[in-house]
């Protein structure tokens, strides 16, 4: 009797390849290991021999970073989206983009359900699951991880056991999640708040004492709300993404040091390097600010935090992200323009904006004699501005 199918979202780590093992001994599935690439720099080829040698009946991997980096990243950079104020969100966005594949491969090769490695203490899972379900309310999901609690002793004893390759090399004592939009490192010293990140936790971005001592800039440009280009370069996408972040972290901006609150309800010490989103939201913060009218700027504001708490709790494939998304498109249409920032031993400044239909006017904003402001137009807008504060003051002799 031929088995059921199940797409199990394959990182080539030890964890998930046991996964694949237990998926297909116990839960008897056959099983597809599918990785798309974010940007985490793996081989391959080494890792569809692993998935294979895990026991997969099938390996897919897609290039993923210009679709992640044009789908995921940059709808996130329009909502200037940080979690917390903070976080910009590099492990949430790739999680639908990774379920996005999922479903798509199960539909594929007719499987009856999808898998995934996450924890029951974190986010991925809510996030796996709740796109699953906004995608495909059909499909199974298996969380194997989540049932068993399985150690990582428990993972190397398992895959001794069922000859699955254990890996050689020394573990990081941290917990790592990489892709365009950012690195995040957790567990190890950083659970200890009052423990600074040893250098060892980063990757990405140099410290201050080893930055460059002498400032870099950067020269981003935007179209229709969408960064496009960076020093006069046109880049695609993922390498804008890739570009702007190699000169931020050299010069050491990115590191996040962060007491989140997970889905879940638990405070966690979060440590990131993210240093190309938030200079791309720095820069195209800059551009939204000199483009768009006040009233909107403020409205948008409040829109951006409740998109980045939607990114953040799973709620990617939502009716409510995407007519926030087309808020955002809408008003992206007059975001286009020029923003410098500089750069220097951790620290990152605007400098300079320029935009092809600016509101800044400078007849409207200068002390000089070019003032062409109606001063006198000023008393009277005034006056009505504060009619209820003045009728409500009068009847109760003022507010102290
Ligand atoms: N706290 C971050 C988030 O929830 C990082 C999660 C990283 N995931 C991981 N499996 N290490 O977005």
């Amino acid at each position: 009797m031929s088995r059921d199918k199940v797409v199990l979202a394959y990182s080539g780590g030890l964890d998930t390849s046991v996964l694949v093992r237990i998926l297909s001994d116990e839960y008897g599935y056959d099983v597809i290991a599918c990785h798309a690439d974010v940007g985490e720099a793996k081989d391959h080829e080494k890792l569809r021999a692993k998935a294979r040698q895990a026991g997969a009946v099938a390996c897919e991997i897609v290039d993923a970073k210009e679709e992640f980096a044009r789908d995921f990243c940059f709808p996130a950079l329009q909502a200037n989206a940080l979690y917390q104020g903070v976080y910009p969100l590099s492990a949430a966005l790739s999680r639908p983009l990774i379920a996005r594949h999922l479903v798509a491969s199960a539909r594929k090769h007719g499987a009856a359900a999808v898998a995934h490695g996450a924890t029951g203490k974190g986010n991925d899972q809510v996030r796996f699951d709740l796109a699953v379900k906004g995608m495909a309310p059909d499909l199974k999901i298996l969380a194997p991880q989540r049932e068993r609690n399985i150690t990582r002793d428990a993972a190397m004893e398992y895959a001794a056991k069922h000859g699955i390759e254990v890996p050689t090399t020394k573990k990081s004592p941290f917990s790592i999640d990489e892709n365009l939009w950012g690195r995040s490192i957790e567990g190890g010293v950083l659970e200890d708040p009052m423990q600074e990140p040893p250098e060892a936790a980063f990757a990405w971005t140099k410290s201050i004492e080893d930055a460059p001592a002498a400032p870099a800039y950067l020269k981003i440009g935007f179209e229709k709300g969408l960064p496009v280009s960076l020093n006069g370069e046109r880049l695609s996408p993922a390498n804008v993404i890739i570009k702007t972040g190699a000169i931020a972290g050299e010069n050491g901006v990115g590191r996040i040091d962060l007491i989140e609150d997970r889905v879940v309800g638990i405070k966690s010490r979060e440590t990131y390097e993210c240093p190309a989103a938030v200079a791309l939201i720095c820069a195209r913060k800059e551009i939204e600010r000199f483009t768009v009218t006040g009233d909107a700027l403020r409205l948008k504001a409040l829109l951006d935090q409740r998109f980045a708490e939607l990114a953040y709790d799973g709620f990617w494939y939502s009716p409510l992200r995407l007519a926030i998304q087309s808020f955002n498109d809408s008003l992206s249409q007059s975001v286009s323009g020029e923003t410098v920032l500089k750069l220097y031993r951790g620290s990152m400044r605007v400098v300079g904006r320029s935009a092809q239909h600016p509101l800044y006017n400078h007849a409207l904003s200068t002390y000089g004699v070019e003032d062409r402001f109606d001063h006198r137009a000023a008393e009277g807008f005034i006056k009505l501005l504060g009619l209820q504060l003045q009728e409500f003051s009068r009847q109760h002799g003022g507010v102290q």
